[in-house]
Formats: C-alpha cells, structure tokens, sequence
C-alpha cells in the first residue's frame, strides 16, 4: 500500500475483471452512498481522494487512494465532486484517457455557467469519454435503491459504448434507464433536479385562485350580507359552513377542467380535420397537467366529505334544531313528513357517495404502481369513461342540493347567485359537450380522424 493510499478492506484489484472494479472520486454522502450501493451490487469501489488518509468513514470493503492511482484500476470513474474543484482532474488528463467518467453533478441554481458541468468535464478531458447520469437521484435514493424512490435514471453522452456501459451499471441497481441523447443533453438533465414541482405550479395556483376568489364572493353573501342588511353577525359561518361550501365547490370547477382540455382538443380536431397539426401550446400545457388537478380536486373533495360529517355535531345545527322543535311544541304543530323532500336528500347525498368512491378509484388509478399494472386501454378506461361518470355523479348531486332554489328572489342576495349554481357552470358545458361528441354521426368522423383520416378541402 502506497503512503497516500488507505486500505479499509483489502481489495486485490488485480484480481477483480476491469469492468467489475469502479472508481468513485469523492468521498462525500453522494460518493458514500452510491459506493455502499455498488458494493451491494456485486461490484468492487476504489474511492479516489485527494486525502486518502482522513477522508472519513466509507463503506467497508472500500479501499481510498490518491486520485492518480484510484484512476489507474478502474475502467471507469463516478466523479462526484463539485464543478469548482474539477480542475484538479486536468493535470490527470493522460490517466483518464479512454475512460468513462460519469459526471453525477447539479448545481444549485440556473444557468450559473454558460456550458453545463458535463460539457464542461468533457472540455477539461477530452481524451475521455464523459457520461451525464444519475444527477436526479439523491444520495439517499442511491443508497436505498429504487424500491423506495424514484426508478429512473437520465443518461446523455456523445459515446455510445460508454453510455452502454453506465446504463448496464444503472440496470444492475436496479433503476430503470433513459437515455437523452448526446451530451449536448446533459444541461436539460442538471436543470431537472432544480425545478420545483414544475408540473405542479399551474394546478396549485388555479387552486388557490379559485378557493380565494370563492371565499370572498362567499363570505359577501353568508357572512357581510348578514351583518349590514340583517344586522346579524353570523362570522362564525367562516369554519364549517364556508368551508364546506368553498371546498366542494372549487373540487367539481377543478374536476370538469380536467375533461374540458379533451374536449376542445376533439373539437379543434373535428375542425380542422386532421390529428395531424399540433394543437396551441396552451392547451398542450393544460392537458399535461390534468393528473394534477384531479388530485387536486380529489383532496377537495375529501375535505367536503369530513366536513360533512360533523354537520350533525355542530352547535349551531343542534340549536337550530332544538329551537325549531320547541317552537312547534309551544304552537302545538306538527310539520307533515315530506316524501319528496326525503327523496331528494337521500338522492342527492347518495349521489355524492357514489360520485366519491368514483372519484376515490379514479384518483387510485392514477398512482403510478396502480396504473402500471394495468394495460393502455383499461387506464384510458377509467380515466376517461369513469372520469365523465363521476363528473356526472357529482354535478347531478350539486343540481339535487339545488333543488327549486333557483325559483326564490331571497337566493339572490345583492343580486348575485349562490356559489353552487356558479359551480355548475363548467361542468355542465362539459357534460353537455361530451354529449355532442357521443352522438353517432359526430363519434364517427372523430374516430376516423383520430385513425389518421383527413378531410381535404375542395381546392
Ligand atoms: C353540498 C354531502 C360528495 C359537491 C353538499 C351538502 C351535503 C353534501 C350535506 C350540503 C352542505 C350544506 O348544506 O352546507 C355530500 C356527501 C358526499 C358528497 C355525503 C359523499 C360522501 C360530493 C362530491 C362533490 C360534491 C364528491 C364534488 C365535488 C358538492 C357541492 C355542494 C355540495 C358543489 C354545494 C355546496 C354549497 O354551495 O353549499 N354535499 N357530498 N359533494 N356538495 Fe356534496
């Protein structure tokens, strides 16, 4: 053993195949993790450093080195090291030559340099043969392993044996494997661990639009319309009755845009007759977000759920009720039982029950080790055909709870309609759309566009 080399176990690295022998410059958590990970894998690590002696604890069955001499055992080099210290690599530019570096790094914010740190590698070693990989797992995934965290690998690189080579690594760990294309890739792949939520951030702030424009327009009418024309304070309606109010209602808005991006997509196609011209970038964006706002809404529409299960508790209810009671004693009356008031809560609540466990299945469906396990058709199944019924469950449960509302003056307080009715707006143009495109003569010249039919216009 060299002075500037420590042997935590002994590995005899002439006896280990080449391609079994990995090199990992760095010995931070990253370059820890990843090597505790390849060592489960069946492969033997050499840490490269530029302190052999004292670079801490690493994975037992390792063994450190200088730089010079870790690089000289192995086919191929994890650098996991901060792009500031790469130039210590350039002097060791005839020891890398030929081989495959894998450039694991981030950086902490956007375009803080002008080329990405894989390019940038490449340029200090061009002898060598640089690959853009696993910079979107943390260190904790690497050492965990995919069962716990997120399975894919992103690769780029200019060679193709030596992307081969990574890929087979990452494929042994048990990752699954996607290859960018060339290195010129390799800035795309260091920008992905840097956006936050990105498919995220158009759901959230529609959410939060729409749950705060609601909340205002009706704390207007259920709690100021109260004080200033009735000279009653009802603020306490803000906890339960606002928020049961707000909650759904923001759900079924958010549930029916999930389906409208399809359905003006179908019509753009049936417009212009052809599947074949790419539909506006709005729309693009919108229908990649609709998981999202189904999500979105589902968690909405399980707080409506919870809410209204502590109707019956709630003090103000029972005081309604024991008041409303009291009063038909001391008049000595009694209210004849309703049948078609009965009929229409049970209906209307039945049907927001079944609309739940639809929604519930929907949103199941779509977590990622559900609908990997089920084929294209049966996941377009659900999302489509299960989506529309539980659109239709939950707007025809809103039109119930409405009722013959609508029909009195007193709903429309200021002149302005209650939330529910402006809640059944986007949804019933949706439902009503989707009707349109079922009807036969329409499905048809859709079906045949969307096979790759296109109608030509008389010149
Ligand atoms: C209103 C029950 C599911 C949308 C209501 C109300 C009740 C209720 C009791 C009247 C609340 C009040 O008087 O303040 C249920 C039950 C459900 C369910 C038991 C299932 C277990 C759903 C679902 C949706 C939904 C899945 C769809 C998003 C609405 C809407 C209103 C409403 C928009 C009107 C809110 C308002 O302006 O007052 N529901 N519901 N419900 N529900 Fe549901």
């Amino acid at each position: 053993v060299k002075p500037d080399s420590v042997l935590l176990c002994s590995v005899n690295t002439a006896a280990v195949p080449r391609h079994e022998l990995l090199c990992i410059f760095g010995t931070g958590d990253l370059g820890r993790s990843l090597g505790q990970r390849l060592l489960q894998c069946g492969y033997k690590v050499v840490y490269g450093s530029r302190r052999p002696g004292s670079c801490g604890p690493l994975p037992p069955g390792t063994q450190a080195l200088n730089h010079e001499a870790a690089a000289q055992h192995a086919h191929l080099i994890f650098i996991c090291v901060q792009r500031e210290h790469y130039d210590f690599m350039e002097p060791l530019a005839p020891q890398l030559k030929g081989k495959v570096l894998v450039d694991v790094s981030n950086n902490l914010k956007k375009n803080m340099y002008t080329d990405s740190n894989a390019e940038y590698l490449q340029r200090l070693i061009p002898g060598a043969h640089v690959v853009k990989a696993f910079n979107t797992l943390s260190a904790w995934a690497l050492q965990n392993g995919p069962a716990d965290a997120n399975r894919q690998v992103y690769l780029c690189g200019s060679n193709a044996e030596a992307k081969q080579v990574v890929a087979e690594i990452a494929t042994k760990m048990g990752f699954s494997v996607l290859d960018r294309g060339s290195l010129s890739a390799a800035r795309e792949l260091e920008d992905f661990p840097l956006q936050l939520f990105p498919g995220w951030r158009l759901p959230i702030r529609l959410t939060i639009g729409l749950t705060a424009s609601f909340f205002f327009y009706l704390l207007l009418r259920d709690v100021m319309y109260s004080y200033i024309v009735q000279q009653k304070d009802m603020s306490f309606r803000i906890m339960v009755s606002l928020a049961n109010k707000v909650f759904p209602i923001v759900s079924l808005i958010l549930l029916s845009l999930c389906y409208l991006p399809g359905i003006i997509a179908a019509f753009l196609q049936l417009y212009r007759g052809t599947k074949y011209k790419r539909f506006p970038d709005w729309l693009d964006r919108w229908m990649l977000c609709r998981k999202q706002l189904g999500l979105l809404a589902l968690a909405f529409a399980s707080l409506h759920v919870l809410y209204t299960l502590i109707i019956s508790f709630r003090y103000y209810v029972r005081y309604r009720l024991a008041a409303h009671t009291i009063s038909q004693i001391r008049e000595n009356k009694t209210s004849p039982f309703d049948t078609t008031m009965a009929w229409r809560t049970d209906t209307y609540y039945s049907m927001g029950i079944i609309g739940f466990g639809f929604y519930l299945l929907l949103g199941i469906s779509s977590l990622p080790s559900v609908s990997n396990a089920l084929s294209w058709r049966e996941f377009s199944f659900i999302q489509s055909k299960l989506g529309y019924i539980t659109l239709f469950f939950c707007t025809f449960h809103t039109y119930l709870y409405g009722w013959d509302r609508f029909l009195y003056p007193s709903t429309y307080k200021w002149f302005t309609p209650p939330g529910y009715m402006l809640s059944l707006v986007v949804p019933t143009v949706v439902l009503l759309l989707k009707l349109l495109l079922l009807l036969p003569c329409v499905d048809r010249s859709l079906t045949r566009i969307r096979q790759g039919w296109e109608r030509t216009d008389p010149e």
